[in-house]
């Protein structure tokens, strides 16, 4: 079973037989307040396996704390899901990064738990997973694979990526010098979200795959003029939500 995230919300609406529940009838559900996301579980199958898509998710930025953010990933635990496949946007840090290019997520820079913001601070809850875990595994390499195969059959091959996600807090985008410093820690894209969500999952020893849809190309230079917004993320993504739909639908039957 599989679950996908937010950018690629219309994903499941290729769903087969799909039942769709609103997050706001889940008892104890976050509920979505970023224009452009929706709010629904949606369950069915995708090449024929069977899925449950998450059509909107939750950021820090919207004001809750992470482990409200990332509870659903154990309601998805807890209702057998053992692969998750995580999207977000992007802006791009690495120069070679165009708007519209994808990157596969190789492994991450967790900023927020730098500063100890973890989502699994606190008690442990051994029903779901150990105090301590290893996450230089964190991205399934086999699915990196299998996924470059794709996107390379795609002709997709020149605007894939393979690189590392960095999340900062926001809501803000970055400044030129934080956009130089995290390019110096050696991060290719950066964004807001995700990485909680997976800490979660592989602490409750879920499969891992995530890609960033890069929607913006960060700027580094006093010298550049353009500011980027939430506009052109959106124009981003709805440019290549056709392609990228059929990428997962691929990838989800392999
Ligand atoms: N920075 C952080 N998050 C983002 C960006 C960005 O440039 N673009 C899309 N999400």
């Amino acid at each position: 079973m599989h679950i996908n995230f937010h950018v690629l919300g219309t994903l499941a609406n290729t769903i087969v037989d799909p039942i769709s529940l609103n997050y706001k009838d889940i008892p104890n559900f976050p509920v979505s307040t970023v224009e452009g996301h929706q709010g629904n579980l949606v369950f069915g199958t995708l090449s024929n396996v069977k899925v449950v898509c998450m059509q909107g998710r939750f950021h820090y930025y919207e004001g809750y704390i992470l482990q409200k953010c990332t509870a659903p990933v154990r309601v998805l635990a807890l209702v057998g899901i053992n692969k998750l496949i995580v999207t977000n946007a992007a802006g791009g840090l690495n120069p070679n990064y165009k708007v519209g290019d994808i990157m596969f997520i190789k492994d991450h820079i967790n900023f927020l738990g730098f500063g100890g913001n973890n989502p699994l601070r606190g008690p442990n809850d051994p029903r779901f997973g150990a105090r301590f875990i290893p996450m230089n595994k964190a991205y399934d390499r086999a699915l990196i694979k299998n996924a470059k195969e794709i996107t390379k059959k795609m002709g997709l091959e020149k605007s894939t990526h393979e690189g590392v996600y960095v999340m900062v807090g926001g809501p803000n985008y970055e400044t030129i010098a934080e956009v130089n410093s995290l390019r110096m820690l050696g991060a290719d894209a950066v964004g807001m979200s995700t990485i909680p969500e997976v800490l979660v999952a592989k602490h409750c020893a879920m499969t891992v795959f995530g890609f960033s849809i890069i929607t913006n190309e960060c700027i580094s230079s006093y010298d550049d003029e353009t500011e980027p917004n939430h506009q052109e993320v959106l124009k981003a993504i709805n440019s290549k939500a056709e392609s990228l739909k059929e990428f997962v639908t691929i990838l989800v039957g392999n």
